[in-house]
């Protein structure tokens, strides 16, 4: 069977930086309260672009580090639980934009799993032979489902998007993945949709994330290592042959916790969070663009990406450059 390789990368932020500072004019809180407890310094908040601008700006990006003709691509993936639709998708909704007619196109709701999700979804249709080239595209306005009263989870979330192409190769690439699901704590994270209306019962739902950051806290600390560890053992790996760890940025904490408790050096974690905040599914591209783009990822490193969230569901991959 085929490889499957990471061919490009993009991603994009709206331009409206809002800080710790501009949200304790919102919220009773602070930027001590905030850096302290998440390391989050600022994020991105849309003032009119949607969810499917936010993709297609990625797409863009990713299509041209790609070089890849937009015709060419036969599968687009977008991860999301922030859309603009319920219908059409956001993966048709950048199909038309970019003009990837020949793609058949879908969208996947892991919430901060999402991003890996989708990936795992790509490469197996990659795989198998059932597509190429694949656009993955994370991407969340999580400003629309954010309490803005709500200090405890406002001062969280940002908006942005982030995407990768991927397609067949001889060259190693993409090797393997740990994906889990515990739906049995699905009330430690929950989102509502629409509210349950017709002409027999009128049942409003809750729009706005809630979360028991707490429990969040612990799922990932514990659940997360063992999926790094599953994942680098499977491949055959050492941990140390690992060049970096690119984990969905929820939390500075939950970064540092994570490795010590694999006993490597905090260093070999990728952070942005000081600069975006907890993006959802968009996390972890984002961050792999931006790698890229600095220098800091070369060819032949290995690097270990993991996710973690609502769901609740976690999941990891180990890839080549
Ligand atoms: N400013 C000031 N004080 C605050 C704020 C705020 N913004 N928010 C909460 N507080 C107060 C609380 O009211 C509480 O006060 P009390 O002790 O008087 O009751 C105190 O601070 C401590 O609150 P905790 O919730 O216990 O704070 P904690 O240290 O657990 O940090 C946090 C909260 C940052 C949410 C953390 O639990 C976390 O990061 N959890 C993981 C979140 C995560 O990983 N989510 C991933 C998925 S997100 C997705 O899928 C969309």
């Amino acid at each position: 069977m085929k490889n499957v390789k990471i061919v490009g990368t993009g991603s994009y932020l709206p331009n409206n930086i809002i800080s710790n500072n501009d949200l304790a004019s919102l919220v009773d809180t602070s930027d001590e309260w905030i850096s302290s407890r998440t390391g989050i310094k600022n994020r991105r908040i849309t003032t009119g672009e949607g969810t499917t601008d936010l993709a297609v700006n990625a797409a863009k990006k990713a299509i041209v580090s790609s070089n890849i003709n937009p015709m060419d691509i036969d599968l687009i993936i977008v991860a999301t639980i922030s859309p603009d639709n319920f219908t059409p998708s956001t993966s048709c909704e950048v199909q038309k934009e970019i003009e990837a007619d020949n793609a058949m196109c879908f969208d996947i709701n892991a919430a901060c799993s999402g991003f890996i999700y989708s990936l795992n979804t790509a490469y197996a249709y990659i795989k198998t032979g059932f597509a190429k080239n694949a656009l993955v595209i994370g991407v969340e306005v999580l400003s629309r489902l954010t309490d803005w009263e709500d200090r405890s989870s406002c001062v969280l979330f940002g908006d942005g998007a982030g995407a990768v192409v991927i397609s067949e190769s001889e060259e190693i690439g993409i090797e393997n993945f740990h994906c889990k699901s515990l739906g049995k704590l699905s009330e430690n994270l929950k989102c509502g949709g629409t509210d349950l209306k017709n002409p027999y019962v009128s049942k409003i739902t809750d729009k706005y994330i809630k979360m028991n950051g707490q429990e969040v806290f612990k799922f990932a600390c514990s659940y997360v290592p063992k999926g790094i560890k599953a994942v680098i053992e499977e491949s055959q790996y050492e941990i140390e042959d690992i060049d970096y760890f690119i984990l969905h940025q929820a939390n500075e904490r939950i970064m540092d916790s994570i490795a010590k408790r694999l006993k490597i050096s905090k260093d070999k974690f990728y952070k942005n969070i000081a600069s975006y905040g907890n993006t959802s599914s968009a996390s972890i591209p984002i961050a792999l663009d931006e790698m890229f783009d600095k220098g800091i990822l070369k060819q032949g490193h290995k690097i270990v990406i993991a996710g973690f969230g609502g769901g609740l569901t976690y999941g990891v991959s180990l890839i080549t450059i």
